[in-house]
C-alpha cells in the first residue's frame, strides 16, 4: 500500500459521516439513497477510514452483534460491511489493509469472530478470511395428503402488533448456536429491519411462525404443544408444486416434525445468497467456528 495512506478508527459523530459520499460512489444501489437521506449512518457501525492526506479513500465497517453459542454462552461477532475504496485508489491493497486494521482493532476490543458476505472473496481471503457455509438449502417434498390448502405469505407491515410479538416470543424461546440476540428496535440485526425488509415474507398460525427470505424458508418456530401434523399442514400451504426450499439449522425441531409426517428433504442448488459467499475470521482463542455448526439465518444477512 502507498506509504502516504493512513488508516484509522473514525469518530462516529464527527468523522463517520465523511464516509457517506465515498460509500454512495461505491454502492450506488444502497448507499446513494441512504447518504442522500441521512447525515449519519442509519445503524450502529464502527468505521475505519483510509486517508490520503485529508481525503477519505477507503472505508471498512464492523457491525457489532452477539450470538448464542447454544450452550449457555455467547460470542461477540462483528459483521464486516461497507468495504469500499475510491475507484482511483483501487488495486494497491487498501481494502486488504483496512480489513487487517479492523481485525486488529476487533481483537483488542474482545470480538470473537468477524463474519461477512461477499461476491469478491479474494479481497478478504488475501487478509486471512476463510469460506464458511453454515446452512445449505434443502428442498422439502410434502406428501400429497398435506397439500390441500394454499395460502399467501404477508409482508411485515401487514402484521398486527400482537403477531409481531408472537414472532419475537417464539424466537426468544429458542436456543441454537448462531442465534442472534436481536434487539427489538435495532436497525440492523434486529427485529425492526426484519419486519421492514421487503425481501422478508411472513406466515403464522396458532403457536407457529415462519419467515421466508426471497421464497426460501429461513426460520420456522412452533410452540412445543403444536402437533407435528399441524406444523406440516401449515408449511404445506406455502409450497410450490408440493415443494418448499428451506435454509434451516440442522437442529431445528421443525425437521423432526416434517420427517415424522413423511416429508422428504433433498439437496438443492438454489443460490440463496444471490451469488455472495459467507466468509469469516476467528480472532478469539476459543475459535468459534472450529468444531461447531454456527447457524447464520438468512433473515440476519447483512
Ligand atoms: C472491492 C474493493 C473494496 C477492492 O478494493 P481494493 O483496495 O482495490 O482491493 P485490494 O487492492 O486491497 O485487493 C486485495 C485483493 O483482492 C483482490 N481484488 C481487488 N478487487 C477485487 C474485486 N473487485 N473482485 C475480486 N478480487 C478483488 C486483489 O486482486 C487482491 O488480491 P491479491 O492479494 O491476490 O492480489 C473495491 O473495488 C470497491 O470499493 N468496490 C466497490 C464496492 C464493493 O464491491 N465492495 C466490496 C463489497 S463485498
Amino acid at each position: 500500500m502507498n506509504s502516504d495512506i493512513t488508516i484509522r478508527l473514525l469518530d462516529t459523530e464527527t468523522e463517520q459521516p465523511a464516509a457517506l459520499p465515498l460509500l454512495a460512489r461505491c454502492f450506488p444501489d444502497y448507499w446513494e439513497q441512504t447518504a442522500a437521506r441521512n447525515k449519519a449512518f442509519p445503524f450502529d457501525e464502527i468505521s475505519f477510514g483510509a486517508f490520503l492526506g485529508e481525503e477519505i479513500v477507503g472505508h471498512c465497517g464492523i457491525i457489532p452483534y452477539t450470538i448464542s453459542d447454544g450452550a449457555g454462552g455467547t460470542f461477540l461477532f462483528g459483521g464486516i460491511a461497507s468495504v469500499a475504496v475510491a475507484p482511483e485508489a483501487r488495486g494497491q491493497g487498501i481494502a486488504r489493509n483496512l480489513c487487517l486494521f479492523a481485525k486488529d482493532w476487533a481483537a483488542e476490543h474482545g470480538y470473537d469472530s468477524l463474519p461477512l458476505y461477499t461476491g469478491k472473496d479474494r479481497v478478504y481471503a488475501s487478509a486471512g478470511w476463510f469460506g464458511y457455509t453454515s446452512t445449505s438449502p434443502r428442498q422439502i417434498v410434502f406428501p400429497a395428503e398435506y397439500l390441500r390448502d394454499t395460502s399467501q405469505t404477508l409482508c411485515g407491515s401487514e402484521l398486527p402488533d400482537n403477531v409481531r410479538a408472537l414472532f419475537i416470543d417464539l424466537y426468544e424461546k429458542q436456543d441454537f448456536c448462531g442465534k442472534v440476540l436481536r434487539g427489538v428496535n435495532r436497525e440492523y440485526l434486529g427485529w425492526r429491519r426484519i419486519f421492514q425488509d421487503p425481501a422478508h415474507r411472513f406466515a403464522y398460525g396458532e403457536g407457529i411462525t415462519a419467515i421466508f427470505f426471497d421464497d426460501t424458508l429461513a426460520e420456522c418456530f412452533a410452540e412445543n404443544s403444536v402437533p407435528d401434523k399441524d406444523i406440516c399442514c401449515f408449511l404445506a400451504k406455502y409450497t410450490v408444486n408440493g415443494e418448499l426450499i428451506c435454509a434451516l439449522h440442522d437442529t431445528f425441531p421443525i425437521w423432526t416434525a416434517l420427517a415424522n409426517c413423511g416429508c422428504k428433504s433433498l439437496p438443492c442448488n438454489k443460490d440463496i445468497m444471490h451469488s455472495e459467499h459467507q466468509m469469516t475470521l476467528d480472532i478469539a482463542p476459543s475459535m468459534p467456528h472450529r468444531g461447531r455448526l454456527i447457524h447464520y439465518s438468512l433473515v440476519d444477512k447483512f
